[in-house]
């Protein structure tokens, strides 16, 4: 039985980062993984959905706004098969990154998947040649063993969902051509990013969100932001509504029929296919966590704030964890957990995990981004606070960019200026969060951020605008 100092299970954005950082701090590692190399972000979340998306706005910017801007780009169109297989190239390229950096941290690399058979032990089944451990099904020994088995899609018991024209995920960044219409179940990150992917490229499509509200969990000025923005582009969005069940079409109506119920009334809504974006549930199952006693709740493993479980030695990371579904989460606890092993009995001085200043970013068009605190959670949490706002359309960068639509909104400390939370709504949303999660991650205070020279012209001076309208000093708003 070959012995380890440390064996990951997964090797999705948290597990090939733990691994490197378990190698690089002189720990014998095996990482094992049962598909591809960069888990869900890489081949079916995260990088996909952005390459399309990519393809998808530049298409609409310059068959909507072309002319507008000098392009006289004639029967501009898109060849679907083509971006798809951008999308996987971008895919490859990036796998075999990972592949070579993995190989050259001389990291053993086990393709199979792996189950408890003891606390310090796992069965490796169905291992390939190409791998440094030969064979049909293998045992390996190891001192520390972290779970990043990742996530699943999840689906919802209505009649009809198992129907083959129900996709999720998985299934709809695997199509080669684009439906005509979509009803996409789910107003979350996921419906969100699909919806703006479709309507960009013209398509049909209908939400139905079970809440009051899309994109629940982010500042209300986001939500009803881009609620406006979907439904003026035609994105149909039913919130409060309560999906019945799925049928699929006859006759003329081909596709699929959505029963559901909004204020009361029973309607339909038809598509040619129906995304299913409900949420995502963990891999746990097929891991045999009783064969070491680890702890787990509805399958997200239980773990401390270094990532440890309830076993000595048995850490998890990443979403099946259930902590926060983010690749960029994911990999900060990679990280974390790796630190603990390399820590040994000095683990108490070893760094826990701080969730409290992540950046979530939804790549909708105009982009969003946001960290820390909702004004809705400052106000519940009594907290004497101060809003600052600067919008797109002040902004000469997004004006040049014929992106005048959304704001920055920051959130600060009434007394303190401590900075609270941030709200982008904007072109390179994504982007400019980043300074702000530094700002807060450096306790530097809204003043600070407002008199930090910001560069002319760009988008990140809508952060300082806003900085400054927190005490009502924007000289670039009345
Ligand atoms: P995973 O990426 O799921 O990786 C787990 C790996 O473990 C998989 O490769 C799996 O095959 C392997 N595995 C499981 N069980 C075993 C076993 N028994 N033996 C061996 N191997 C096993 N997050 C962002 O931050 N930004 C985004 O833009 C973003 N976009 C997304 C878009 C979509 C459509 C989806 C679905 C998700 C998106 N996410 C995004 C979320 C992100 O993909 C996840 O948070 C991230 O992948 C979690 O990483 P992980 O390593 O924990 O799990
Ligand atoms: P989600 O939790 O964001 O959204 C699911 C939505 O489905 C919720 O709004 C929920 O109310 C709704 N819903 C649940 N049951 C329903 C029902 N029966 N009828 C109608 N609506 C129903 O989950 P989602 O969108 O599947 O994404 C999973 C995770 O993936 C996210 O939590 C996020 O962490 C990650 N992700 C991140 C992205 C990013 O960072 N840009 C992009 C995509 C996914």
């Amino acid at each position: 039985m070959e012995q380890f100092d440390t064996a990951l299970i997964g090797g999705g954005p948290v597990g090939y980062i733990a691994a490197i950082r378990c190698a690089q701090l002189g720990k014998k590692t095996a990482l094992i993984e049962n598909r591809d190399l960069g888990g869900t972000c890489l081949n079916r979340g995260c990088i996909p959905t952005k390459a399309l998306l990519h393809t998808a706005e530049l298409y609409s910017e310059i068959k909507n706004h072309g002319k507008d801007m000098g392009l006289l780009a004639e029967g501009i169109g898109f060849d679907y098969a083509a971006l798809a297989a951008r999308k996987d190239a971008v895919i490859s390229r990036l796998r075999r990154g990972i592949e070579a950096l993995v190989k050259g941290r001389k990291i053993t690399l086990i393709r199979g998947s792996a189950a408890f058979s003891g606390p310090r032990t796992l069965r490796v089944s169905g291992t390939e040649p190409e791998t440094a451990l030969n064979g049909g099904e293998i045992t390996i020994e190891a001192a520390n063993i972290i779970i990043a088995s990742g996530s699943e899609p999840a689906s919802i018991p209505v009649p009809g969902a198992d129907l083959p024209v129900v996709l999720n995920s998985d299934a709809v960044l695997s199509l080669t051509r684009a439906p005509e219409s979509a009803v996409i179940i789910g107003g979350g990150v996921i419906g969100i990013e699909f919806a703006t992917l479709l309507n960009s490229l013209g398509k049909k499509v209908t939400i139905i969100e079970m809440l009051p509200q899309i994109l629940n969990g982010m500042d209300q000025s986001i939500c009803e932001g881009m609620t406006k923005i979907l439904t003026r582009r035609g994105v149909e969005i039913h919130t409060a509504a309560k999906l019945l069940e799925i049928a699929q079409g006859s006759g003329t109506k081909t596709g699929a029929i959505c029963a559901y119920e909004e204020g009361g009334a029973k309607k339909e809504a038809s598509g040619e296919i129906v995304i299913m974006a409900v949420g995502r549930r963990p891999v746990s199952k097929t891991l045999n966590l009783a064969a070491a006693g680890i702890a787990e709740n509805r399958g997200f493993i239980t773990v401390d704030e270094r990532l440890a479980t309830n076993v000595p030695g048995i850490y998890a990371i990443g979403d099946v964890t259930g902590k926060v579904q983010l690749a960029h989460v994911a990999s900060a606890q990679g990280l974390v957990a790796a630190a603990a092993i390399a820590a040994g009995a000095d683990v108490h001085k070893a760094p826990k995990m701080d969730y409290g200043i992540i950046p979530a970013c939804v790549y909708t068009s105009p982009e969003i981004a946001a960290v820390g605190k909702t004004e809705t959670q400052v106000k519940e949490a009594g907290l004497p606070y101060k809003t600052g706002i600067f919008p797109a359309a002040g902004n000469g960068r997004s004006l040049i960019m014929n992106s005048t639509e959304g704001f920055v909104k920051i959130i600060t400390h009434a007394e303190t200026g401590e900075i609270l939370g941030a709200h982008i709504m904007a072109s390179r949303a994504t982007d400019l969060i980043g300074e702000i999660a530094l700002a807060m991650k450096a306790e530097a205070t809204v003043e600070e951020l407002a008199d930090t020279i910001h560069a002319h012209p760009t988008v990140n001076e809508m952060i300082m605008e806003a900085a400054h309208d927190v005490e009502g000093l924007c000289c670039h708003k009345v």
